[in-house]
């Protein structure tokens, strides 16, 4: 949920946000000048919200909020883009301040392998949120940590996996091509 690090050390041509919530992955991903940003989000009252708060850049074709369970639609939205994506995959049950859930209290093994079925060859980054909640197992989200990773490699095997602060030190685990400087 918190974005801690400077966003402008990621910068692609398209920023994919899972999880919109109150709009604060969209603002940064705006200052950062990301030149289209795409967010997923299963709550329809927070797609409402967003599509309020954000209407002048949805006018203008900078924004798309996109109302659907990321665990599913994540590959319709993201086969068709040829430029490199930054990803930021942060949808998760949100049980405080007004939030929904899909049909997974955490879908990033999901999202993962749509990642995987769409995007093999690209120089994408994959920026993963909240992994103190995703490596304990007493949250009860169940992710299996072993395919997390297994998807990982798999999607580009020259991957640099590096972990940066988030809501905690260390809570955003940064997947980003070998070549890619930072
Ligand atoms: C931690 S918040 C996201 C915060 C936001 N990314 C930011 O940086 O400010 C998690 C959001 O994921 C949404 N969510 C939960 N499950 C989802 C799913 N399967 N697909 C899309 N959104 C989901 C929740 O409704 C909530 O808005």
């Amino acid at each position: 949920m918190s974005m801690k690090f400077d966003l402008r050390s990621f910068i692609n041509p398209v920023f994919l946000e899972t999880g919109t919530f109150h709009g604060g992955g969209v603002r940064k991903a705006l200052d950062a000048g990301f030149e289209e940003i795409l967010t997923l989000e299963v709550y329809s009252p927070l797609v409402e919200e967003n599509t309020t708060r954000y209407k002048k850049e949805i006018e203008t074709g900078k924004v798309k909020i996109i109302h659907g369970d990321s665990g599913f639609v994540l590959k319709s939205v993201i086969k068709e883009i040829n430029s490199n994506i930054t990803f930021w995959l942060d949808a998760h049950i949100q049980s405080q301040n007004g939030g929904g859930e899909g049909s997974e209290r955490c879908p990033i093994v999901a999202e993962l392998e749509q990642i995987l079925a769409t995007r093999v060859g690209k120089k994408d980054i994959i920026l993963i949120d909240d992994m103190r909640l995703i490596e304990n197992r007493n949250v009860g989200w169940s992710v299996n940590l072993n395919e997390m990773y297994r998807l990982i490699w798999e999607i580009n095997p020259s991957y640099i996996l590096k972990r940066i602060d988030g809501h905690i030190p260390y809570d955003v685990l940064c997947c980003v091509p070998s070549d890619y400087i930072l």
